[in-house]
């Protein structure tokens, strides 16, 4: 059985070892193993039961200790770290030989951060090696912000996990690739990416935007697929017209006792989670529910009572696992689009059906 503890040196033996360890950052808990190491690596993708076409990113503890294990780093990668390192954002660089194809899938390129959190910033320099992390949950799943998600996945196979409290930002890094003749963005993350491009007056592509990718760049499994999906259906509404056509419906049809085929969740007694942004939902919903639905209940999770997007982004994971754990189908109200509401609504839409 996993253990779960704070010491630096225990957690750098393991990784000294070979093996992978979970550990805190200031945005998601990683599943951390020596980048420079093929081995070690697949321990990672096996826990995480992650194909080995999804690249992992690097953690380094310092600019200065990224340099040699890239090609070069363009002008515009040192104007984006002064201003935001450390801290959540993740630059997509032509990688140099030290580090292994199996952590890039093959690509030139690699994922590099340097994170905020004292507890991984004090392991980093306490090791000789850089750390590949990618978020501390299996493939596809929510991920985890406290030392107990990290346990309730992957608790079975790996030996140590760093507890550094729960994560301060709640959401995964900002990607943005640099490794093409112009910036692009790839994920929508803990640094708003307008507030990026107003701070250092310039514009970022967004494949997403456009038709297909530009060509040189290599898809970014995670921004591309279905990805942070609870475990039992998920859908998502703006406001309060769609809310009602969807629990109508669901009254009507009864959708949340539907079975998943890849959980045990048939035997639970249908319930519906609600995941709210900021206030509960509006009463005659809750009355037509409770009118209708014969005693199947109905949960809340309010992300931010005072609207708050840091503490939405901060409350954002662990209200998706609280409702996946506790419900049979999951009605999510998207957050405003602006600032962390679209990194919050990216993921809230890559997780439902
Ligand atoms: O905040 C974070 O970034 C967290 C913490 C632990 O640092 N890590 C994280 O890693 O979210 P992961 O693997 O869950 O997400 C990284 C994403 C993946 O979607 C991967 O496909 C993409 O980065 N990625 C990694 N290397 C890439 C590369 N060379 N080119 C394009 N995308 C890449
Ligand atoms: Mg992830």
């Amino acid at each position: 059985m996993v253990i779960v503890g704070n010491s630096i040196p225990q957690a750098a033996t393991w990784l000294q070892n070979g093996f992978p360890v979970a550990i805190p950052t200031e945005t998601v808990y990683g599943l951390a193993a020596n980048a420079c190491d093929p081995d070690a690596l697949l321990k990672v993708f096996a826990a995480k039961k992650r194909p080995l076409f999804d690249p992992l990113i690097v953690h380094l503890p310092s600019l200065n200790a990224i340099v040699p294990y890239t090609q070069e780093i363009p002008p515009f990668a040192y104007a984006l770290w002064e201003r935001y390192s450390p801290g959540p954002l993740t630059l997509v660089l032509r990688k140099s030989k030290l580090l292994p194809d199996l952590l890039s899938s093959g690509l030139p390129t690699a994922g590099f951060r340097i994170p905020a959190h004292p507890i991984a910033l004090d392991l980093l320099n306490a090791i000789d090696f850089p750390l590949a992390a990618p978020s501390a949950n299996l493939f596809g799943r929510v991920s985890p912000t406290t030392a107990s998600h990290v346990v309730d996945q992957l608790g079975d196979t790996i030996p140590y996990i760093l507890d550094g409290g729960p994560c301060l930002i709640g959401l995964e890094s900002t990607i943005i690739d640099l490794s093409g003749p112009y910036p692009v963005l790839l994920r929508e993350g803990g640094i708003p990416s307008h507030q990026i491009e107003d701070d250092l007056k310039i514009s970022l592509q967004r494949p997403q935007h456009t038709f297909r990718l530009p060509e040189g760049f290599a898809p970014s499994p995670g921004t591309l697929e279905s990805h942070y999906a609870p475990i039992v259906p998920m859908e998502c509404y703006h406001n309060n017209e769609e809310l009602s056509t969807a629990i109508r419906r669901i009254l009507l049809k009864k959708e949340i006792g539907w079975p998943n085929p890849e959980v045990e969740i048939s035997e639970r007694t249908p319930s519906l989670g609600m995941l709210r942004f900021q206030s509960d939902i509006p009463k005659t919903f809750r009355q037509l529910w409770e009118d209708s639905a014969r005693g199947a209940s109905l949960n809340v999770e309010i992300l931010s009572q005072s609207g708050d997007l840091k503490e939405a982004a901060r409350n954002f994971f662990a209200a998706l696992r609280k409702l996946e754990r506790d419900n049979t189908y999951i009605l999510a109200e998207k957050a405003p689009d602006h600032g962390l509401g679209l990194a919050i609504n990216d993921r809230l839409q890559r997780g439902s059906k």
